[in-house]
């Protein structure tokens, strides 16, 4: 049995209902380009609002971690992965949660006592050591030798970033036929880690205080990938179960061995895997210069060229073939992929032949550029940008494997003068991060109903949303229209928002089955991603969503709308941007 149904059962039968995995593109949190964690599309319960399906959740979670993009090729970095998690929001603390976390390891994926150590918190001016952790690992037959306590790494996710946060236990697993030593060191590398239990009972408040949560919660993480490789006994995750039939497919496509080229066949099976993700999830991503479309981009047109390298004819259909063989082993886990089958495969032509039209071309300016072994300045790299469609990464790469360097701020002081550098492509995003929901996100989400609504009255009965993204700063809104809004329709849209806004509706929550909320007409944008319990706020008569909030009270709260701008999306899809004023 794979490991996700294992964890999934087990938990379920210590009470945890099972959610489904949430987007992989964050909906109402703009912290971060994609989920890193299976905590992130749970913090406002984290935070204390009550979660429709009880107090006890598991799940498998799809995450995409950027940082690391660049050393994807060795043996164990990935930027897709999923993390099974269990999580008490204010149920079951330490005690549970660390005995369970051993009778699944040695009891049902028979891991020896003997293989595994872990580390516990060894306290702060914030919180004390964890003597409780401690004793709970010695009475279950971990030994003293075996437990380490240290500050920074276990405390979840760091000292330094904002948002939840708390102490941690985290597991190691000895993976090395070296005999396993008496006393465990986390810095030895033989010693990997597994699973990390945190106990989240604090926010990390932007001013830097920490303060008690209402409730104290359990948040876990395991990476499928790492402990499926430990558990096969391969150092090199990419020779596991997981990733063997699309190395075999790459093998196939290029008539090579995986052992003459490991680097680059890693490279095409985590960044083709991901792209598929991306580009199957629900938000509709397209490659593009910006976002979460920037980081497609730089997947797709990295896979193909190490494609290239390894002597795959990039004119061939192998990228269809590697997405297909993607598609079908997680179809039955992930239900997108099967319904954007045909939009992950055309994403991928798309890109394809988009890319391909410049490559050959840039990569002979590439030589020419570093003919002379000199380094590449800025106005170079943004010509290979501009030109040839090179992400600046990508020449970087180019440049490394000669020896040379980049200019980046050049390049990016170049491409500041051609446009302005979007906000979320800008150096910060990409680095990620967790943060709240504040109180002006909560207006701006309120508001975006209000918007959904007043849009039907104005201008089509039929118009819904297509996606929504919302910072501190704006609201965002896609939805399906085939026309430019007229500035009569803009207005009055606005017009009918401030009345209501004037008019101080209160807004509702209301816990209801799935069929109770579609029957009473409650709009909702992806049906199969909602549990069977689900929440639907109303907004007096005006609107009512099946929507996790959080939402204000009443509409009197949310100041003056107004529509910044009014755009196309993509075929058929309109965009609208707009602020909330305090007047
Ligand atoms: N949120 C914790 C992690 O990602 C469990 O490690």
């Amino acid at each position: 049995m794979n490991i996700k149904d294992l964890y999934i059962e087990f938990f379920k039968n210590k009470g945890h209902k099972q959610i489904p995995s949430a987007p992989v593109v964050p909906e109402n949190d703009n912290t971060v380009l994609f989920n890193t964690a299976g905590m992130q599309p749970l913090i406002p319960y984290l935070m204390g609002q009550e979660h429709p399906y009880g107090t006890r959740l598991c799940d498998y979670q799809k995450c995409i971690r950027t940082n690391d993009l660049d050393e994807v090729g060795d043996t164990y970095h990935h930027t897709f992965f999923e993390m099974l998690g269990n999580w008490s929001l204010g149920d079951y603390f330490k005690k549970e949660a660390i005995s369970w976390s051993f009778e699944f390891l040695t009891q049902v994926l028979n891991i020896p006592v003997e293989k595994l150590a872990v580390t516990i918190f060894a306290g702060n001016e914030i919180a004390p050591m964890d003597n409780e952790t401690k004793n709970l690992w010695l009475s279950l037959g971990i030994k003293e030798e075996r437990i380490c306590a240290t500050k920074e790494d276990n405390w979840w996710p760091n000292l330094e970033l904002p948002g939840l946060c708390g102490p941690d236990s985290e597991m190691f697993y000895w993976r090395s036929d070296d005999p396993v030593p008496d006393k465990f060191n986390p810095d030895d590398e033989r010693w990997v880690e597994i699973w990390n239990d945190v106990f989240m009972q604090y926010n990390h408040n932007e001013d830097g205080t920490i303060v008690e949560l209402p409730k104290k919660n359990v948040d876990t993480g395991m990476g499928v990938e790492r402990t499926t490789a430990i558990l096969e006994g391969k150092n090199d995750n990419y020779e596991s179960s997981i990733w063997q039939p699309i190395i075999q497919i790459i093998e196939e496509v290029s008539n090579k061995k995986y052992e003459e080229n490991q680097r680059s066949m890693r490279i095409i099976a985590d960044h083709m895997r991901t792209a598929v993700f991306i580009s199957a999830d629900p938000a509709g991503i397209k490659p593009s210069n910006v976002g979460q479309g920037y980081i497609l981009r730089r997947l797709i047109r990295r896979a193909i060229r190490h494609a290239k390298n390894i002597g795959i004819d990039i004119n061939s259909n192998w990228e269809q073939e590697i997405a297909l063989k993607i598609l079908d082993m997680y179809k039955n886990y992930y239900k997108e992929l099967d319904g954007n089958k045909n939009i992950v495969l055309e994403v991928l032509a798309n890109e394809k032949i988009k890319f391909n039209r410049t490559l050959e071309k840039g990569l002979k300016e590439f030589n020419k550029v570093t003919a002379s072994g000199q380094d590449i300045d800025g106005t170079q790299a943004f010509h290979l940008f501009d030109t040839y469609g090179f992400p600046i990464e990508l020449t970087e790469e180019l440049a490394n494997e000669l020896g040379l360097k980049v200019d980046i701020e050049g390049f990016k002081q170049k491409f500041k003068e051609h446009q302005e550098l979007s906000r979320t492509a800008s150096a910060g995003q990409f680095k990620g991060g967790l943060g709240g929901h504040g109180e002006i996100e909560t207006k701006y989400h309120t508001a975006t109903h209000l918007l959904n609504a007043a849009l039907k009255v104005v201008v089509d009965k039929d118009i819904h949303q297509r996606g929504s993204n919302i910072t501190a700063e704006r609201l965002r809104f896609d939805f399906n229209c085939d026309h430019k809004l007229t500035d009569e329709e803009k207005s009055k849209v606005e017009q009918l928002i401030n009345n209501w806004i004037k008019e101080g509706i209160n807004v509702t929550k209301q816990e209801m089955s799935k069929e109770e909320a579609i029957k009473s007409g409650a709009e909702c944008m992806f049906i199969e991603k909602y549990p069977d319990i689900v929440t639907v706020y109303s907004i007096g008569d005006i609107s009512k969503e099946l929507c996790g909030g959080p939402h204000v009270k009443n509409t009197n709260e949310l100041g003056t709308f107004k529509i910044k701008k009014e755009e196309a999306s993509s075929a058929g899809v309109r965009r609208i941007k707009a602020v909330l004023i305090d007047e």
